[in-house]
């Protein structure tokens, strides 16, 4: 582990992205039940272990509020303004679990199936590694996803992150056999250019 990604960053801002077409903002009591109906799709959840109840769903919300209020980033929501007030999240969280990457801050995205084919995903997480980068100093960002989630590696890749096969890993919340516990891992660091540019780059605020 190098000295760079022990050090997690802990820092009070109430950062609000905006891109051409998105507002990454903290999340509203309004967002729930339309992340639980996120939830409870069967396309957006086909790579994770099962679909989730409102209740499950509302403690998500619950466990990305803490994230902001402990870290001051997190998993911000999506509203595409004219669009959808509500549409998913784009954004970074520390993984609560350990492996040979951790401590590490993760970027990650799921959005609501009717948005997806829009380029959404990758312009919400540009903004979101330059904010990473810029505001925050991350040497590194990272991000997994199940070994088939060929979606979710494509918007890695377009943002210019790296896999390597060594760093493939058994998510350890996953029990021996499951079939989605072989992960792919993929790693950016900062550099001194802009991370990735997309129609829709915009600047933290
Ligand atoms: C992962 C996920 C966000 C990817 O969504 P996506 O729509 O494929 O990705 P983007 O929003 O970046 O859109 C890119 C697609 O839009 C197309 N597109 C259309 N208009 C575009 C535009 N104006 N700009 C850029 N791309 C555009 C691109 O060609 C690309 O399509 P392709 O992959 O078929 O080539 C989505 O599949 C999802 O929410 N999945 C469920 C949750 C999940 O698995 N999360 C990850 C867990 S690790």
């Amino acid at each position: 582990m190098n000295s760079a990604r022990r050090r997690l960053p802990q820092m009070d801002t109430k950062a609000e992205l905006r891109t051409a077409r998105l507002v990454l903002r903290r999340w509203r009591p309004a967002d729930r039940a339309p992340f639980a109906t996120l939830n409870a799709d069967p396309a957006v959840m086909e790579y994770f272990p099962a679909l989730l109840s409102r209740a499950e769903s509302d403690s998500a919300v619950g466990r990305i509020e803490a994230h902001f209020a402990k870290h001051g980033f997190g998993l911000w929501a999506v509203e595409i303004p004219g669009v959808a007030p509500f549409a998913g999240f784009i954004g970074l969280s520390i993984p609560s679990f350990q492996a040979h990457f951790t401590p590490a801050v993760e970027i990650g995205w799921r959005l609501a199936h009717d948005q997806w084919g829009k380029g959404y995903a990758t312009e919400g997480a540009c903004a979101v590694l330059a904010f990473g980068f810029e505001e925050l100093k991350l040497d590194e960002i990272v991000s997994f996803a199940t070994a088939a989630n060929l979606p979710s590696r494509r918007v890695m890749e377009r943002i210019g992150m790296s896999h390597s096969p060594a760093d493939d890993f058994d998510h350890p919340g996953l029990p021996e056999g499951h079939p989605l516990r072989r992960h792919v891992l993929y790693r950016i660091r900062r550099r001194p250019e802009q991370p990735c540019h997309t129609a829709g780059q915009g600047s933290a605020e």
